[in-house]
């Protein structure tokens, strides 16, 4: 029974170095360890033994199993080890090969400075008003006071769809359609396209953009115009800048001004930009032509109020440096840079 054990020991020791594979070493293993396997059928003959045999040789059986145990485990891990590192070098992964990378996109700088202005008003308590961009004459010209031999009723800048229907050529309809809508007090903008028959230089284009402001309430004054300007110029051109009214003419208010703020690119000081002055213009403004208060149904006795009208494009120029060819081409060269 010694010597079979030996033997069983020695053969095992070298089926298991000859294993090639750890499915061939499982195969091994059940043929020896197994149920039916060789060292079970020694111990099956533990019976035929004496009595006082048995306990010495069951315990050499036992320690048998626990050492081949122990080597299949070991050549186990050999084994596996190894497989996996062949699977992982035969398997590479391309992690070069071309992939489409989704581009990014951002605000066109004409949006984001929309956006800016808008929330500024909304933060004065402002609300936003949309209106048509195709329009009546009544509400492009007649609610606001622009007599019938007005310049800018002329074909030559405005571009008429039928003798009564146009493209807006000015947000200041807006105006209209809400005190036609809201009684006083009324705080709103109105923010959107506008249409003139002009060629496309560095400061026109036939569609640009509008922001028109109306404030309308008991006791408005020039004086809160201004001072609301004065705070619109140093929020967007930074602290010291402020504005300065010269007088003007605009059908739909009087007394009338052109509203100027302190050049951006040099403080004041004069430069290329703003002409030597110091002052660049911004938008056109005025009180409330009492005609208009009047058309749209609201006591020009009892109500005053102030407007004004800024070029979206204009201000986006200003405060980016660039001109109004650059904000509408959309090369993407130049929007990338707005990222
Ligand atoms: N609508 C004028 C324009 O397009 C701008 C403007 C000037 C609007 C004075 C106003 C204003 O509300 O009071 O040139």
């Amino acid at each position: 029974m010694k010597e079979q054990l030996e033997k069983l020991v020695s053969d095992s020791l070298s089926q298991i170095g000859a294993a090639e594979s750890v499915k061939a070493l499982n195969e091994t293993k059940v043929k020896i360890l197994g149920k039916s396997g060789e060292l079970t059928a020694l111990l099956r003959n533990l019976k035929d033994l004496p009595d006082e045999q048995r306990p010495a040789v069951g315990k050499a059986v036992n320690e048998v199993r626990a050492k081949l145990e122990s080597e299949f485990s070991k050549k186990f891990d050999d084994l596996h080890r190894a497989e996996v590192e062949s699977k992982l070098s035969a398997e590479k992964i391309d992690i070069t090969i071309d992939k489409y990378v989704h581009d990014v996109g951002c605000l066109h700088p004409l949006t984001c400075v929309r956006d800016k202005i808008t929330d500024f008003f909304v933060s004065l308590g402002f609300i936003v008003t949309d209106s048509p961009e195709i329009e009546t004459d009544y509400y492009n010209f007649e609610a606001l006071n622009t007599p019938a031999d007005h310049p800018a009723r002329d074909v030559q800048d405005t571009f008429y769809i039928t003798d009564r229907i146009l493209l807006r050529s000015q947000t200041s309809t807006g105006q209209i359609r809400t005190m036609e809508r809201i009684k006083p007090p009324i705080k709103m903008i109105s923010p959107g396209r506008v249409y003139r028959s002009d060629d496309l230089d560095a400061t026109h284009s036939p569609m640009f953009h509008q922001i028109e402001g109306l404030v309308v309430d008991k006791n408005i004054t020039m004086c809160d115009l201004k001072g609301m300007l004065d705070m619109f110029a140093s929020h967007f051109f930074g602290h010291n800048c402020k504005t300065r009214f010269r007088p003007s003419y605009f059908p739909f208010t009087e007394p009338s001004v052109e509203v100027d703020a302190t050049c951006n690119h040099c403080y004041g000081k004069g430069c290329r930009v703003c002409k030597g002055t110091g002052w660049i213009e911004i938008l056109g403004a005025g009180m409330v032509n009492r005609n208009v208060l009047a058309n749209c149904g609201i006591d020009p006795d009892e109500y005053t109020g102030f407007a004004f009208g800024m070029g979206l494009d204009r201000i986006t120029n200003i405060i980016h440096k660039t001109d109004m060819r650059a904000v509408f081409e959309n090369d993407i060269r130049f929007l990338k840079q707005f990222k």
